[in-house]
């Protein structure tokens, strides 16, 4: 069987830990700021490897979609990237969400944009869709994975596995009446962050499978700063027990 080809994306070095140390015959690239690593990854319980090409493409819509775009154009091994799995954190808007929770979103929205009169609020213009979703299957997949895994205790520093929406734009909620907005906006909101989407509509006009997957460092509040601050002190310690469980999982 041929192995699979996996792009682990995160903002932030933080949000996929000690990844790097689990990849053997590393090879990077570098595009100007950007650089990115591939290596293969020997499952625990699988002999099929994983090919894997991992990178930090910064905070933000923009550097997410640059990012996205750099890795599939550019082919490690000559096989194509079969998934694009974005990690990372999220601000918590669903009250019932806590720091350690772990969101894997069945929708996402692009909160900022923003073409009326032309098309509706969030619409998409090149897709006419609002709301992003994954495909079902590796939804499903990975969701079961997590859950199993949880319930086998390899989740001990993690809370519960949710599914949910996901609002994605180019802004750190950090206060109480962007949050109230927002929700006025999209009631059924869960969580905030400023990758996930953009992620979302590159690979699916690309026709490539992805799914985004977050973990609450904060509750987009006051003192979401500090709360966020601290979290990925903790955090950098535990991301790639996620990763590996989402990793075994496929
Ligand atoms: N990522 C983590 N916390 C966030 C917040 N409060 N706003 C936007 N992105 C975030």
């Amino acid at each position: 069987m041929e192995p699979m080809h996996i792009c682990l994306l995160s903002a932030m070095p933080e949000e996929i830990g000690e990844a790097l140390l689990h990849l053997d015959n590393i090879q990077t690239k570098t595009f100007g700021d950007f650089k990115l690593y591939c290596g293969i990854y020997n499952k625990d319980n699988n002999q099929t490897p994983v090919y894997i090409t991992l990178a930090w493409s910064g905070w933000g819509k923009v550097s997410a979609a640059r990012a996205v775009t750099r890795i599939i154009s550019s082919s490690f091994y000559r096989i194509p990237i079969k998934l694009i799995l974005f990690t990372g954190v999220a601000g918590g808007v669903n009250k019932n969400l806590k720091q350690w929770d772990i969101v894997l979103p069945d929708s996402l929205i692009q909160y900022d944009l923003d073409a009326r009169p032309i098309f509706d609020k969030f619409v998409i213009p090149s897709l006419k869709i609002s709301k992003l979703k994954p495909k079902k299957k590796i939804h499903e997949l990975i969701y079961s994975g997590l859950v199993k895994a949880k319930n086998n205790n390899k989740l001990i520093n993690f809370g519960k596995i949710n599914k949910g929406l996901i609002g994605t734009g180019d802004q750190f909620i950090a206060n109480n009446s962007d949050l109230k907005k927002l929700i006025n906006d999209i009631p059924n909101l869960d969580a905030v962050e400023m990758e996930g989407a953009s992620v979302a509509q590159v690979a699916t006009q690309e026709n490539i499978e992805w799914i985004i997957i977050r973990v609450i460092s904060d509750n987009a509040n006051e003192s979401a700063a500090l709360s966020f601050t601290q979290f990925l002190k903790q955090y950098k310690k535990h991301s790639w027990q996620l990763v590996k469980e989402i990793l075994n999982s496929l």
